[in-house]
This record gives C-alpha cells, structure tokens and sequence, in this order.
C-alpha cells in the first residue's frame, strides 16, 4: 500500500522533528527534501551551476555532514527559486513519496506541488520567536556562534524568500491541517498529527 503524509511548513517550525517521529510511530519511510536543496545548494557554494548540480546531484553530497548550517540554508533557498533546479528533484520525491510502505515527506511545497494527492497535509508553524529561539538552541548546542538576533533575521530572510518566489512558493495547501506549535511541546504537535493521521488511515480501511 501506499499512503503519503505531507509536513510542509517554514524554517524551524518542528516540521523536522514531528515528521521523524510520525514516521517512526507507523513504520513510514520519511524524506527530508529540505536537504535535496541543501546539497544543491552546497554544490554551488562549491562552484557548481545550479542546475546541473540539482540533475546529477550526488548521494555523496546528500550524505555530507556539513549541510545544517546557515550558510547552506541560505544558498539553498536561493537555488530553490530557480524553477529548472526544482524541477530536477520532481521525479525523485515523488518515487519516495508512493513507495510501499507509506511515506512522509516534509518541505515547503509537498502537499501544494509534489503530492498534491498526498492522503495526509499537515503545514506547521510557529511564531518567528519561538522558532528563531528553537533553531538557536540547535545551532548553540552544535557549537555555532551566533546570536538570537542573528537567527531570527536569517530565519525571516529566508520565510519572505521561500513565499514570495514565484514556482512552487511556502504556502498551506487548500486541505491542508494546521498546527501551530508556538505553544505545544514535541509530544503534543506528535500525538495531535498521529491522531490526523490514525483518522485518514481508519477510513481506508
Ligand atoms: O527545510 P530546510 O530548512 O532544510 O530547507 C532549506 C531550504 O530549501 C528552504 O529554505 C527552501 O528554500 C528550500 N526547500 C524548498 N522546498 C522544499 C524543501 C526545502 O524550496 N520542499
């Protein structure tokens, strides 16, 4: 069977997080495309053209360890606004996404673009605060020198890039569910999306 669960949401809302554990809680695949764009965009960084990089992109780049900084978020959501490199990592995403099994993917553009039949939407969010503090916290612990000042200005940059461009723009799909997280620990956004969830597969069945 296959069955696709599609987290969408900006930057540090706790898409991440909630998409690992609910694919942990079913048995699903999960794909974080965050990272396709972020190896493209680290094979820029690097010198590459965009495009060709996001066409030939390596499991070897996939696999770098040096893809989460902010650095790299940045130069990723630039080659995101390119509609060619986009359109390179199509195929790929929505192989995983009706693989057997189910899947879960999370991005920006899963339940508008990718999968716009996905049998679960979720788009998460958070205040800018909350979320500039919790990407803080995760940049401080691995070291980082940043600030919350700084964080929060990255955060906002790369929100107002990733909803204004024009292919495939940061945008709840029409059927989508909301979570706000602003308020809720990672256990609660967690039982919450596995009750959508839980609710979707019942009717299947
Ligand atoms: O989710 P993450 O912060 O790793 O994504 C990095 C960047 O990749 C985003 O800011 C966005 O520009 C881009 N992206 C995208 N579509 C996706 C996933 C990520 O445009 N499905």
């Amino acid at each position: 069977m296959s069955f696709t669960v599609a987290i969408d949401g900006p930057a540090a809302s706790g898409k991440g997080t909630l998409s690992k554990a609910v694919a942990a809680h079913f048995g699903f695949a999960h794909l974080d495309t965050g990272l396709l764009y972020r190896a493209v965009g680290r094979e820029v960084l690097d010198g590459a053209e965009p495009v060709e990089a996001a066409r030939e992109l390596r499991k070897e780049t996939l696999e770098r360890d040096d893809l989460r900084t902010a650095e790299v978020a940045e130069a990723a959501s630039k080659v995101a606004a390119i509609a060619q490199v986009r359109e390179a990592l199509v195929d790929f995403q929505r192989a995983f996404a009706r693989r057997s099994g189910g899947a879960v993917l999370d991005g920006r553009d899963i339940g508008t673009v990718i999968c716009p039949e996905a049998e679960v939407k979720l788009f998460v969010t958070a205040s800018d605060e909350v979320r500039a503090e919790r990407r803080f916290l995760e940049l401080e612990a691995k070291g980082f020198q940043t600030t919350r000042a700084e964080v929060l200005a990255d955060l906002r940059e790369r929100d107002a890039r990733d909803s204004a461009r024009a292919t495939a723009p940061l945008k709840p799909a029409e059927d989508a569910v909301k979570l706000d997280t602003t308020e809720m620990s990672i256990d609660q956004a967690v039982t919450r999306a596995v009750a959508v969830i839980e609710e979707r597969l019942g009717g299947r069945e």
